[in-house]
């Protein structure tokens, strides 16, 4: 089995905006370890989000590649890489992207339906009391904090015990006691299930945490350690 769950090679986005073409990725490359923890530092707009949805296959670049768990996603369709995602892939959201007409137990059951797993209502509960909101199980999105919200995606991303998981600020919309408790979640699932972790973060202490870090500036790699 390759060793590498992740790799991109001269990655480039360009968009067009009101002002013309915009190169906000200009080639990127990334090689990641099954097992390795990622951070993706870097300010507002330096081009984070873009690349994890790049690197998770849920976007196309304008040019370069990405094989993600040894499948090469270049000239994939969306159902081709949806499947691919639905088999390796979880993905935690900045705007967390709930389901507003389901409550929490349904939002996180939903991925162990589609898996036709029997013990998706157990296993939603079990996960959604890990990231703190055993009592909250009823509750819909609207009658969520932006924080619950936040850790219901992260217990739907866990739901289907994803090789990696991709996360953008999972800890952004939390105090620093909920933050500390949802990055141990995450850390133990990269201990326990060799869950591989890519991580755009803001936040020092978890940033510290991951084996390796990126630094984008301006949509360009201006650091990676070690
Ligand atoms: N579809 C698009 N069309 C035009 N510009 C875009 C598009 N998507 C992203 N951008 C621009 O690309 C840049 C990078 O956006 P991105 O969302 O990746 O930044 P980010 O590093 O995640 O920022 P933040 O920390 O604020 O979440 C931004 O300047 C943004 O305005
Ligand atoms: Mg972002």
């Amino acid at each position: 089995m390759n060793p590498s769950i992740l790799v991109a090679q001269n990655l480039s986005k360009v968009v067009s905006s009101a002002e013309g073409e915009l190169t906000i990725l200009h080639g990127l490359d990334l090689d990641l370890a099954r097992g390795a923890s990622l951070a993706i530092v870097g300010s507002s707009g330096s081009g984070k989000s873009t690349l994890l949805g790049l690197l998770a296959g849920l976007d196309l670049p304008s040019a370069g590649e990405v094989a993600l768990a040894g499948h090469s996603l270049a000239g994939l369709d969306e159902d081709r890489r949806a499947r691919i995602r639905a088999e390796h892939v979880g993905f935690v959201f900045q705007s967390f992207q709930l389901l507003d007409t389901l409550d929490a137990l349904a939002n996180v059951m939903l991925p162990l339906e589609l898996e036709g797993r029997a013990d998706a209502r157990e296993r939603a509960r079990e996960l959604l009391e890990r990231v703190g909101l055993g009592q909250r199980l009823a509750h819909y999105p609207k009658q969520l904090s932006g924080g619950e919200q936040q850790r219901v995606a992260i217990a739907r991303a866990f739901a289907a015990e994803p090789d990696i998981l991709f996360a953008d600020e999972p800890t952004g919309n939390l105090d620093s006691q909920t933050g500390e408790r949802i990055s141990d979640l995450l850390f133990a699932l990269n201990q326990e299930r060799g869950t591989t972790l890519v991580l755009v973060t803001h936040d020092e202490r978890l940033a510290r945490r991951c084996q390796r870090l990126i630094r984008l500036e301006a949509g360009r790699l201006v650091a990676s350690e070690p």
